[in-house]
């Protein structure tokens, strides 16, 4: 029996000097050192033997199990190092290869320029009206009849405005200041809000028209306001937008939905005055449309105009954006070309 145990132990030994795997190891283990394996098979035959012999295998079975484990474990110990080793050459990175240029995106100017109003008009205490009280697509009650703008308006010409085939009287809104009727026709004064978005006109494009731009409409209605507000507030947003008290002129106009109507006009920032290109030698800009609303569109929304009072302004967007960028044509706004859009990066 002791020659049978030796015997196991040198067949071990050689396979274990001979394994080249984890699993070669696993192996191994299982044979010699298992539950079933030959070990343990020996061990079961001890107690057929003496005493004295009992206690001699029994004990240099013991020394050889604990031999083969740590022959097996420092083994396993060589073969994890180099298996790792071999993966971490593999999985190796290289830091001083140049990092992959991943180009980063920019806020559109047109999205920074009406945020930026949206924001002066809210420190103004203007808040933005919910987006279905500003629809792109409205019907011509909104965009026109609720404005007070007669039924043989000029404005109303499919030269002019986009009509849709979802309806007759269905059309892709002319201006922002439909805005105006929703928020009136859902809220009772005092009302004070303003409404950015994108507006629709069947014209010829060229560097100063697009078919679509955006505007900005604002709407204040309350008990005793007055001409002198509209001047005010409107004043307060020139001095915030282009960073400086700026001349400015307000001229008589007409719009149906306002009396009385003006159109706003700053001092040109190219030439102080002076006359230049951009406003055509005049030394001034028109920057928005306003006045106070008509009693008529007030009554329309069930608001008493023997009570309450108002004003309205209508802005573009791109004309603010280019007058402050100097930007001479609008079309840059809308192609998407990277050289101009990039300028804009903060
Ligand atoms: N909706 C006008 C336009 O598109 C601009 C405008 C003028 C808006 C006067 C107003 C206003 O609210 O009071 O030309």
């Amino acid at each position: 029996m002791k020659e049978q145990l030796e015997k196991i132990y040198s067949d071990a030994a050689s396979d274990i000097e001979k394994a080249v795997t984890v699993k070669d190891l696993e192996d191994i283990k299982f044979k010699y050192l298992g539950r079933k394996g030959e070990f343990n098979e020996i061990k079961k035959k001890l107690k057929d033997l003496s005493d004295e012999d009992k206690r001699i295998i029994g004990s240099r079975a013991n020394e050889i199990t604990k031999q083969l484990e740590s022959a097996i474990s420092e083994k396993f110990q060589i073969f994890y190092e180099q298996e790792l080793n071999k993966k971490l050459e593999k999985e190796r990175i290289d830091i001083t290869l140049p990092g992959q240029y991943i180009p980063r995106g920019s806020v559109h100017p047109l999205t920074s320029t009406t945020n930026e109003i949206v924001a002066i008009f809210q420190n103004l205490g203007f808040s933005v009206a919910p987006n279905e009280e500003s629809p792109e697509v409205e019907t011509e009650y909104f965009n026109f009849d609720m404005l007070n703008v007669p039924k043989d308006h000029p404005a109303r010409d499919m030269q002019d405005t986009f009509y849709t085939n979802i309806a007759k009287n269905v059309v892709l809104r002319s201006q922002t200041s439909g805005a105006q009727v929703h928020v009136m026709e859902n809220q009772k004064p005092p009302i004070r809000i303003i409404a950015p978005g994108r507006v629709y006109r069947n014209e010829n494009i060229n560097s100063r028209k697009n078919n679509f731009f955006h505007q900005i409409e604002g709407l204040y209605v309350d008990k005793n306001i007055t001409f002198g507000d509209l001047k005010g507030v409107l004043n307060e947003f020139i001095r915030l937008y282009f960073g400086a008290v700026r001349p400015t002129r307000f001229r008589s106009s007409f719009f149906p939905f306002t009396e009385p109507s003006a159109e706003v006009d700053v001092q040109c920032i190219m030439c102080e005055g002076k006359g230049c290109r951009t406003c055509s030698g005049t030394g001034w800009l028109e920057i928005l449309g306003a006045g106070m609303v008509d009693p008529n569109v007030l009554r329309g929304v069930g608001i008493d105009p023997d009570v309450y009072s108002g004003f309205a302004f209508g802005m573009g967007i791109e004309r603010l954006a280019m007058l402050k960028y100097a930007i001479d044509d609008i079309r840059l706004f809308f192609n998407n070309d990277l050289r101009f859009l990039e300028q804009f990066k903060k």
